[in-house]
C-alpha cells in the first residue's frame, strides 16, 4: 500500500471520528486524533490505477432516445481529488449523462475515458469493476437487511443483485469498509436498524455510503440530497469534501440543492436542453447569463445560494 494513500486514510479515519450526532455549528476547529481511538484495520488504497491524467474524461458524449437528442457534444472532466458539480433544469439530462458514463445507455457517438482507458463500449460492471460508482436517483434498499447488512453486501459481493439493488460498485477489493463508510455519512447510530425505520434523508444517505463502502475512484451522485434537510445537506457535502481531498478520489454530484454544489463543489457544469452552457468555478457560474437564462428567464441573480423555485426546477 503506498505510504501517501495510508496516510491519507489514517488522516480521514480521524476525521470522521466525530461523533455522528455533533452538528456543524457544534465543529471544533481541532480535531485531532482521540485519546485511546482503536486502530481500525487498514484498508487497501483507494486508488490503486497510478495514473497521473483525470480519473474520468467525457469527449463529445452524443445519446439519442428515438427522435430526442438528449445529450450533444457533452464533455467532462472529473480531476483526482475533486468535486465537481452538474446542475440544470429538470429534464435538461444531468441522469442521462450518468447513466452513458456509467454505461447505462449507449452513447450515440464521444468517448468516455477512466483513468485514461477508453470504456464506452464496456457494460456497467466491467465499469464498475474498473472503479467507477454510481447512486441512482430513485434508490431502492434490501428492506429486509439492516443498514450496515445493506452496505456489507455492497461492499463485499457485488455482481448481479447490484443492478437490481439500484447501485453499481466495483468489485475490486472485497474488504468490507462499511464502518468506516458508515462513519462518513454520519450513520454509524442507525447501522443496526431497518431502512423502513429510516427517514428518507437516512435512506439516501445509505446509498451514498453504501457506493462509498466499495471505495471507488469515481463516484457519480444523482441527487443524494433530495429530501435532506439544511443541516442534513451541509454534513454530506463536508463528507464529500473529506473523501475527495483525503482519498483524491473524484466525484461528479448532481443536484438541485444549490447551497451544496455551489457550497462544495470545485468547479461547475451546467447542462440545458442536452448542452453544456456553463462551466467554471461556482462563483462564475452563479453569475453567468447563460445559467440565469436557463433557470430564471434572465432575472437577476439569486442573491444566497438558497434554492430559488423557477417553473424549470430551482436556482
Ligand atoms: N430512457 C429514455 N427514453 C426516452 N427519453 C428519455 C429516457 N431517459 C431520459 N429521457 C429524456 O431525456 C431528457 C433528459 O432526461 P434526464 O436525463 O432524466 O434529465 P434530468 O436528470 O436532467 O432531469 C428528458 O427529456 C427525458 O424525458
Ligand atoms: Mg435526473
Amino acid at each position: 500500500m503506498a505510504g501517501a494513500a495510508r496516510a491519507g486514510l489514517g488522516r480521514l479515519r480521524r476525521a470522521v471520528a466525530r461523533p455522528a450526532a455533533q452538528r456543524p455549528d457544534q465543529a471544533t476547529a481541532a480535531e485531532g486524533p482521540l485519546a485511546g481511538e482503536p486502530t481500525p484495520p487498514a484498508p487497501d488504497p483507494f486508488v490503486p490505477s497510478g495514473s497521473a491524467g483525470p480519473l474520468l474524461e467525457a469527449e463529445g458524449v452524443q445519446v439519442r432516445f428515438a427522435g430526442l437528442q438528449a445529450l450533444r457534444e457533452v464533455g467532462l472532466t472529473l480531476p483526482r481529488g475533486e468535486l465537481v458539480g452538474l446542475i440544470g433544469p429538470n429534464g435538461a439530462g444531468k441522469t442521462t449523462l450518468i447513466d452513458a458514463l456509467t454505461g447505462f445507455v449507449p452513447l450515440s457517438s464521444g468517448r468516455v475515458r477512466l483513468a485514461g482507458r477508453e470504456v464506452q463500449r464496456l457494460g456497467p460492471d466491467a465499469r464498475a469493476r474498473l472503479g467507477l460508482a454510481r447512486t441512482f436517483q430513485s434508490l431502492q434498499l434490501f428492506e429486509d437487511l439492516t443498514v450496515e447488512e445493506n452496505l456489507m453486501v455492497a461492499a463485499e459481493r457485488p455482481g448481479w443483485w447490484n443492478l437490481a439493488a439500484g447501485l453499481v460498485v466495483p468489485r475490486r477489493g472485497a474488504e468490507a469498509h462499511v464502518g468506516w463508510a458508515l462513519d462518513l455519512v454520519g450513520l454509524t447510530d442507525i447501522a443496526s436498524r431497518m431502512p423502513r425505520e429510516l427517514s428518507h434523508g437516512e435512506r439516501k444517505l445509505v446509498a451514498v455510503a453504501r457506493a462509498v463502502a466499495a471505495r471507488p475512484e469515481v463516484l457519480l451522485l444523482d441527487e443524494p440530497a433530495a429530501g435532506l434537510d439544511t443541516w442534513e445537506s451541509e454534513l454530506l457535502g463536508r463528507r464529500l469534501r473529506t473523501l475527495v481531498e483525503e482519498l483524491g478520489v473524484a466525484i461528479l454530484l448532481v443536484d438541485h440543492d444549490m447551497g451544496l454544489v455551489l457550497g462544495v463543489c470545485d468547479s461547475v457544469h451546467v447542462l440545458d436542453f442536452g448542452q453544456v452552457i456553463a462551466s467554471g468555478p461556482p462563483a462564475s457560474v452563479r453569475q453567468d447569463p447563460a445559467v440565469l437564462a436557463a433557470y430564471l428567464g434572465g432575472a437577476s441573480p439569486p442573491a444566497t445560494p438558497a434554492p430559488v423555485p423557477t417553473e424549470r426546477g430551482s436556482l
